[in-house]
């Protein structure tokens, strides 16, 4: 009995956990989200009464009148109940699951959409806003973009296979090397959702999230502009300097700065997006302080060589510095 009430508790948990609606599916914000949740909810409450009727006939056939089991037993109800019935099922749910994946590329596919890519690197997110001119912004882990405009985003990855999902918007798209996949979606309204690597991508692959905000047309133009220029720190003096002088620039970029380093996620505007290290630690100095001098533990394998000689001023300043970088 006390197991039981057990695995209810941690079925519940379980439950609620996904109901979180920051990245469910079954909080559409957008109509391609919108069709993937109706998908869902037929194939959840079809389960649910099938499973219920396969109960009820397996309660019938243990303990029902005799001519119902005997029935049951025979070779007709095989044929109809485990050939048949699962077979249309089955392929009723798969065509019309092929035609919700084709609106999903074209319905919302318009002359005009706001073209943005995203790579795939072990275990963060190279986000490239392309602009009309043709110049490119560089930014990472965090996706910005309009509400209630066509979104079109070109998805690759540098190295293993990922998957871009924001479950609040579309579907996932897996980023296969070679290739370049395309997603396309639109959302409803301002906000801000999270999503997240969809694809087992090696070690660090649970930590590879990224949080997407979307936000008023004219907010989001602002933004951009803002996004596009250099870096303009409210703190730099002794920070910025321990950033230059300890090789942080070999691999990140700050623009405005020697700092031009390509391997990394792009620093620029840092200290303006929703979390640190792909979606996993707050935006704070003290997240910052954390992930320079604890990154090999809140997140193995990364990519990024150990920092963790600077001494505790060292480290106040320069996380100062970064969290600044708006
Ligand atoms: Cu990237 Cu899993």
């Amino acid at each position: 009995m006390r197991y039981a009430l057990k695995t209810i508790c941690v079925m519940a948990l379980l439950l609620i956990a996904g109901c979180d609606d920051k990245q469910s599916a079954f909080a559409a914000l957008g109509p391609v989200s919108a069709r993937i949740t109706f998908l869902t909810w037929i194939m959840f409450i079809g389960a649910a009464l099938i499973t219920v009727l396969i109960c009820v006939l397996m309660f019938i056939s243990i303990a029902g009148p005799a001519d119902w089991r005997h029935k049951l037993t025979g070779e007709k109800s095989i044929i109809w109940g485990g050939i048949v019935f699962p077979v249309v099922t089955l392929s009723a749910l798969l065509i019309y699951g092929f035609l919700i994946l084709k609106a999903g590329g074209t319905w919302v596919r318009a002359e005009n959409p706001v073209h943005i890519s995203v790579i795939g690197e072990q275990w963060w997110w190279r986000v490239i806003y392309r602009h009309d001119d043709g110049h490119t912004t560089e930014s990472a882990n965090e996706l910005r973009i309009p509400a209630g405009r066509p979104i079109e985003i070109e998805l690759s990855t540098a190295d293993v296979i990922h998957s871009f999902w924001i479950p609040a918007y579309a579907g996932k798209i897996d980023m296969i090397p070679g290739r370049i996949n395309t997603l396309h979606f639109v959302a409803d309204k301002p906000g801000i959702v999270s999503g997240q690597c969809a694809e087992y991508c090696g070690g660090a692959h649970a930590l590879m999230s990224f949080y997407t905000v979307a936000m008023t047309p004219s907010d989001y133009d602002a933004w951009l502009v803002k996004e596009r220029s250099n870096a303009a720190p409210a703190l730099a003096g002794e920070g910025k300097q321990i950033f230059l002088s300890s090789g942080c620039g070999g691999c990140h970029t700050v623009r405005g700065t020697p700092a031009d380093g390509k391997i990394g996620p792009d620093l620029t505007h840092v200290g303006s997006r929703q979390s640190l290290g792909a979606g996993i630690l707050p935006n704070t100095t003290e997240g910052f302080a954390k992930w320079v001098s604890q990154h090999k533990i809140i997140k193995p394998e990364n990519l990024m060589p150990p920092f963790d000689f600077f001494s505790e001023s060292e480290l106040q300043s320069l996380s100062l510095y970064l969290n600044s970088l708006e």
